[in-house]
């Protein structure tokens, strides 16, 4: 049987690794595009460990029109494509707007481009909660008006859900986009993780790297909140369940289930921890004392957000499976494995 082919844009990231493992799971055959901005390749022989076939892997930036043109030139019979390829720290894209606008919507519009030329139909496209800003009520569903977005990060995925809803009007485009909460954890086999070039941004990559003494202390951003103990609350969801959820809608669109050629999925688990309550979990699952101190806020912090997850588990098909302490564990057991790992 003929395998349907996927190409990853952004394969050697933190999602895009454990979403590999998932398709060559169900027999798809990846092509992976990556800039290496933020990542390593030698990621790929680490999802070849797990399921004993090593990607396709291309070395460009999606920017550069004409690389990706070659590429579909040469890689025939793409079926679909899931588009993680992104700038993403909040923090760094308030400091540099412009890269992030030039990063985030010309590497979408050329993979339209190249999608419209070359007649691939499907994609999957990689959004956040962020869109949804500040949300008047909790949880937020799929139809929570849009607020202004904390950062030119989440404007960026804001105007990158605008384009693509506006491009399936005009042509025969099937699109899914994933608004993912706070994607947490490691790969069981602690083989494939999150692995931040430099220092990390996002909480638990932070916390990892100050239990195993990376870092002095973590510092909390604020406990002035108004939630149970003044600290932010996320929704925070396991990095394979995320995977998985990817699998289902290249399937869904593969096999012609979507209900209209743009639809929009929330991921997360429909439960809202705060930040102490994070901290806490940790300290239980590597049974040690985290050394973190409470600071001021975070500029750009959204107070609290859980997902509405009805139309995922029902329309989607799909539900997250793990709990708060297995993606601190397996996030636990990653870092731990990292330092053996020698990655490149
Ligand atoms: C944000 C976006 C998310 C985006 C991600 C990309 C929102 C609601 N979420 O996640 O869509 O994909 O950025 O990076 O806009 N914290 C600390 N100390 C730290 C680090 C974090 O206390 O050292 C706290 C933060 O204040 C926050 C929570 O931990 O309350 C989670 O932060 P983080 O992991 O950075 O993710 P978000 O900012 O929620």
């Amino acid at each position: 049987m003929i395998k349907r082919r996927i190409l990853v844009t952004g394969g050697t990231g933190y999602i895009g690794t454990h979403t590999i493992v998932e398709l060559q799971a169900k027999g798809f055959e990846v092509i992976v595009i990556d800039s290496l901005v933020n990542s390593l390749s030698g990621v790929l022989n680490q999802v070849e460990q797990i399921s004993g076939t090593k990607p396709l892997f291309y070395e460009f930036d999606l920017c550069d029109k004409t690389a990706l043109e070659n590429l579909f030139t040469i890689e025939k019979n793409i079926d679909a494509i899931i588009h993680f390829a992104a700038l993403k720290a909040v923090g760094d894209s308030v400091e540099n707007p412009l890269l992030y606008y030039q990063n985030n919507m010309l590497s979408l519009m050329n993979v339209l481009d190249a999608m419209i030329k070359f007649k691939v139909k499907n994609i999957v496209f990689s959004s956040s909660c962020t869109v949804y800003g500040q949300p008047d009520s909790l949880p937020v569903s799929e139809e929570t008006p849009m607020k202004k977005p904390e950062s030119p990060y989440g404007q960026t995925k804001q105007m990158a859900e605008q384009i693509l809803s506006d491009v399936v009007k005009s042509t025969s485009l099937d699109v899914i986009s994933l608004r993912y909460f706070n994607p947490i954890g490691a790969h069981d086999s602690a083989l494939i993780g999150e692995y931040p070039i430099g220092a990390p941004n996002n909480l638990v990559p932070m916390i990892t790297q100050t239990a195993v003494g990376i870092r002095e202390k973590l510092l909390v951003f604020g406990d002035d909140y108004n939630t149970k103990d003044g600290s932010c609350i996320r929704d925070y969801i396991h990095v394979v369940d995320i995977a998985k959820a990817h699998v289902v809608a290249i399937e869904r669109l593969l096999e012609g289930k979507n209900k209209s050629n743009y639809e929009v999925f929330n991921l997360g688990t429909g439960f809202g921890f705060t930040v102490l309550e994070t901290i806490k979990a940790f300290e239980k699952v590597s049974q040690q004392k985290l050394n973190y101190e409470i600071t001021s806020r975070r500029t750009g912090d959204v107070e609290k957000v859980y997902a509405d997850t009805q139309l995922a588990n029902n329309e989607l098909g799909w539900k997250a499976e793990r709990d708060l302490e297995n993606m601190l564990l397996t996030a636990w057991n990653w870092q731990l494995n990292l330092k053996e790992l020698k990655l490149k």
